[in-house]
């Protein structure tokens, strides 16, 4: 998957996650962002013209290195302090308690070892600090649910380690975090199987 994975797909992603029906997701989302905010699998900076006010610093954490010059672009454009790390989440080099905020949207499907991932969120958060979560996930009908599961080998092989299947809310709750805030919707114009989605916020239990 070298060329595919490398030169073709991160176009993909920035294309369709760019699209307008999916920025409307992120205002919402990132909304309750705030103060130095850790974001995992940052991808190619889509969150980045919504982040609000509130937020004064961004660390941008992810392993792959999708599209530098669209990326630099992107913050340049913005005033927000961007440190960018290229990291995967399940191990964080940061102290305890560091963050203020922590985000992740449409990357709990990816990480590898998601909970694992979460684990390290919730350590690297204040106490009392803000996960915002923004993420597709499995259905909780059944029926859908089936389906997902049906396709999520082929998911897995074109969307570059995407599962549609993951229960997002159990994932946020194994790894140490309480859910404070969940909305469940589909995502209009989106096939169901990829739509059920997860938005919401969590603090460390
Ligand atoms: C579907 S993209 C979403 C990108 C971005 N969050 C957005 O909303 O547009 C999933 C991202 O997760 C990243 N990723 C994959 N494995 C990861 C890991 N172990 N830790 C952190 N990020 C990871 C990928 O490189 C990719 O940028």
């Amino acid at each position: 998957m070298g060329f595919y994975a490398d030169h073709v797909f991160p176009h993909l992603m920035d294309w369709t996650l760019g699209t307008r029906r999916f920025q409307e997701q992120r205002e919402l989302a990132l909304a309750p962002a705030h103060g130095h905010v850790l974001e995992i699998g940052f991808g190619t900076g889509l969150n980045l013209p919504h982040y609000p006010r509130a937020v004064t610093s961004l660390t941008a954490l992810d392993p792959a290195t999708l599209l530098p010059k669209k990326v630099a672009r992107r913050i340049s454009r913005g005033s927000l302090p961007v440190e960018l790390v290229r990291l995967s989440a399940e191990t964080l080099p940061f102290e305890d308690g560091r963050f203020d905020c922590a985000v992740s949207t449409w990357t709990l499907c990816t990480i590898p070892d998601s909970v694992a991932a979460l684990r390290e969120v919730r350590r690297v958060l204040k106490p009392g600090g803000t996960f915002v979560f923004l993420e597709h996930g499995r259905s909780d009908d059944a029926w859908v649910a089936k389906w997902q599961d049906f396709f999520n080998p082929l998911q897995r092989h074109i969307a570059c380690g995407c599962n549609l299947n993951r229960p997002i809310d159990a994932l946020i709750s194994q790894g140490g975090l309480k859910i404070e805030r969940l909305d469940r919707f589909l995502l209009p114009g989106v096939p169901r199987i990829a739509g059920e989605m997860y938005r919401g916020v969590a603090r460390p239990s």
